[in-house]
């Protein structure tokens, strides 16, 4: 594509906290109608980057061109005047506000004799058909902290655009999301896309660069690396680059330790409607991980484990050589517990 269609290009831009050379001669490109994602180790200064483009570090050196012309990004608020917005990786609302009050926050319309009170009604219109635009089906009245983590995502991208924004930057947006909230929030995304607006969207979850991602420019300690159209690239040679060295094998293999001893173990676990029909063992010296994505049930297993919870029925031994059981429903066995108090009391877990 011509270089005319860059919205943004970044070059040379070096930035420096006390100790640490962040931002080494590091450079990015965003054009419009494009989804460009930054990858890099914990670290590697994607957010810094981001940062200094919309306006909330100021670069020590390197410049930023925005449609061409060369732009100071002093401050957020002429990031903002650019059309430039960025949604952090901590969201940033007011949980005793409305939707539609976030939203408005800053630039409300006001109404009566002195223009003193908040117009709600006309926020409240306002947020209705943006969110209906963006296909987000959430009450401009709800109060932030009522909603879900994914709402509150929406919600900060509902505001971003409502300032005419023409590059989206999204740190680490999938985070805290589920899989169906991804697919809701990528098809926003989808749309923004085809409306022109650049987005950059960084993200740790790899398998997310293949749905969204048109480009991916990959840094490594405070460095850039690399630019790759996404179809051209294999995610091995992503990692590749992220890491400065080829990963023959990304996920190792599991040794088998048939002999070595079951320091725990949970047989058919059942708590609520989190927690159903979990079974596992923990061999001595070994890590255990639990994986899953937001809601999966995976803190809940570690709470009746941990005995912060109580079991609905299900066994847990410790050292089930010796077949005690530490965790037991109540109902089917009311000793358990105790034992397993005693347990913790002596450090047992
Ligand atoms: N405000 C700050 N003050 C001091 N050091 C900072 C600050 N912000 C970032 N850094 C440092 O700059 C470097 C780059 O950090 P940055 O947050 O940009 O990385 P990142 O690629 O976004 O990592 P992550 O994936 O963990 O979010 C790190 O060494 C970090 O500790
Ligand atoms: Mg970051």
């Amino acid at each position: 594509m011509a270089a005319s269609s860059d919205l943004v290009r970044m070059e040379g831009i070096h930035k420096s906290f006390p100790g640490v050379h962040a931002l080494d001669d590091c450079r990015f490109e965003l054009r419009a109608g494009e989804v460009h994602a930054l990858c890099g180790e914990n670290g590697a200064g994607k957010s810094t980057m981001m940062k200094v483009l919309a306006g909330i570090y100021p670069k020590d050196a390197g410049r930023i061109l925005f449609k061409g012309q060369e732009v100071e990004i002093a401050t957020p608020r002429a990031a903002r005047d650019l059309g430039i917005s960025i949604i952090h990786q901590e969201l940033s609302l007011m949980r005793h506000l409305t939707v539609a009050q976030n939203i408005f926050i800053g630039r409300e319309p006001r109404t009566g004799p002195l223009r003193m009170i908040l117009d709600e009604d006309r926020i409240n219109q306002q947020t209705r058909s943006l969110l209906e635009r963006l296909n987000i089906r959430l009450d401009p009245r709800a109060r932030i902290g009522d909603l879900t983590v994914a709402s509150q995502q929406m919600v900060e991208i509902a505001r971003a655009l409502s300032l005419n924004t023409e590059v989206l930057i999204m740190d680490e947006p999938t985070a805290a999301l589920t899989d169906t909230e991804i697919n809701a929030l990528f098809d926003i995304i989808r749309q923004l896309r085809s409306h022109g607006v650049g987005v950059v969207h960084i993200s740790h979850r790899l398998e997310e660069l293949k749905l969204i991602a048109d480009r991916v420019t990959v840094m490594r300690d405070g460095r850039y690396v690399a630019t790759v159209i996404t179809d051209q690239a294999p995610i091995d040679r992503i990692i590749s680059l992220m890491v400065g060295r080829t990963i023959y094998e990304a996920t190792p293999e599991v040794p088998e330790h048939p002999s070595l001893d079951v320091v725990l173990e949970a047989r058919h676990l059942n708590r609520g409607r989190l927690v159903r029909d979990v079974s596992f063992q923990l061999r001595r010296g070994e890590i255990l991980g639990f994986a899953g994505l937001v809601g999966a049930g995976r803190t809940e297993v570690a709470r009746v484990i941990f005995g912060a919870d109580h079991l609905d029925s299900g066994e847990i031994f410790l050292n089930p050589r010796d077949c005690l059981p530490i965790g037991r429903s109540q109902a089917l066995r009311p000793g358990a517990r105790s034992r397993r108090r005693d347990q913790h009391r002596a450090g047992g877990i």
